[in-house]
């Protein structure tokens, strides 16, 4: 696969300023610190502010990115944005975001894979770079999980937090950037976590307010089985596709969804805490912004340059997976 090159050029964050403890929610809910550090590593978490939207966090981001690659807003082919809270259902954040930036020439659209949106969206940008019929591609993940979070249901709201992550997708020299990729997904999985209304089954309505059914619904337990599995299968596919094996990666980035996921595929795949880049603690699950995030976050902290082999894995509602293998360039 690795020919043409084709990598991430540049990357950009964003997450709101607003910081959330857990002590805070302790006054929201019946929980504790000591549970929620014990349960998932989360310590706090990024919470939007009045005014902050999936697409302003996707600007911010977005922007960074681009300069991190040397880009100008008007060489941008595409824009894609993944993301299950945009700042409408319609039009696409990806067509604000556009118009946002100045990306004046690029075509856009939202690409709807829940935590797995930002490994689909690399995908479909390294297809289009591959095959020449695109330069330049801009890949955010972004969702403002806080905006649909029952902030009554202790199970769900201490887990989520806000953010975003961009990349730019373009050619880079042969041997460098994406090496193997795999996506998966099955339907069957689909009542594990949900949005109940808003779409056209339950269109919004008094009752769907009255009876909650705005609010993210999800089987934490089933979810939590599911993630190990499919993270296992995502990765072995696409370090298959990519000729190489657990041992020669040198940085996992996985979904950010709970630190005890993150440990147990770990240690599944062999692959020592030391490779693992984990900032849940900080962030909670941001949902289609927790990789793009951690890759953001790995190559300020220097855990990634220049020819290392990393691999990202991330697992959603769907439920869909999937997992991307790159010499880092
Ligand atoms: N504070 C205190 N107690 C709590 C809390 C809380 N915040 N939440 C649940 N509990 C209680 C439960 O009520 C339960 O009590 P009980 O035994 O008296 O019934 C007990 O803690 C244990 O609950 P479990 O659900 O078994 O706890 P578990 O160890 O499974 O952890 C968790 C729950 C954190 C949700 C875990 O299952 C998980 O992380 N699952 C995966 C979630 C995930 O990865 N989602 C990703 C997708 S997000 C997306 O795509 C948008």
């Amino acid at each position: 696969m690795g020919s043409p090159g084709v990598g991430i050029v540049g990357l950009g964050a964003a997450v709101p300023e607003r910081v959330v403890s857990n002590r805070e929610l302790e006054r929201m809910v019946d929980t504790s610190d000591q549970w929620i550090v014990e349960r998932t590593g989360i310590r706090c978490r990024h919470l939007a502010g009045p005014g902050e939207t999936a697409s302003s966090l996707a600007l911010r981001a977005s922007r960074e990115a681009l300069e991190a690659a040397g880009t100008d807003p008007g060489e941008i082919d595409l824009v894609m944005v993944a993301t299950i809270t945009p700042d409408r259902p319609f039009p696409a954040t990806a067509c604000l975001l556009q118009q946002e930036l100045g990306a004046r020439r690029a075509a856009a659209f939202d690409l709807q894979a829940a935590c797995s949106g930002f490994i689909y969206g690399l995908s479909v940008a390294r297809e289009f770079v591959a095959r020449g019929t695109y330069r330049r591609v801009l890949v955010v993940g972004v969702d403002i999980l806080s905006r649909i979070v029952d902030w009554r249901d202790r199970s769900t709201c201490v887990l989520m937090g806000d953010g975003a992550g961009a990349a730019v997708v373009a050619p880079v020299p042969e041997g460098y950037g994406f090496l193997g990729l795999h996506l998966g997904a099955n339907g069957e999985g689909a009542p594990l976590l949900f949005l109940p209304a808003g779409g056209s089954l339950h269109p919004p309505t008094l009752g769907t307010v009255a009876s909650g059914m705005h609010h993210l619904r999800m089987n934490g337990r089933e979810v939590f089985r599911f993630a190990v599995r499919v993270m296992g299968d995502a990765a072995s596919r696409a370090l298959e596709a990519a000729g190489l094996g657990f041992s020669d990666v040198d940085l996992y980035v996985p979904h950010q969804a709970n630190y005890r996921i993150i440990e147990a595929s770990a240690r599944l795949f062999g692959i020592p805490m030391d490779k693992v880049m984990v900032n849940i603690d900080r962030y909670g699950n941001t949902s289609a912004a927790s990789v793009p995030l951690a890759l953001y976050e790995a190559e300020k902290e220097g855990r990634i340059e220049r020819g290392k082999v990393v691999l990202a894995v991330a697992f959603g509602a769907g439920l869909t997976w999937g997992a991307v293998v790159l010499r880092w360039y």
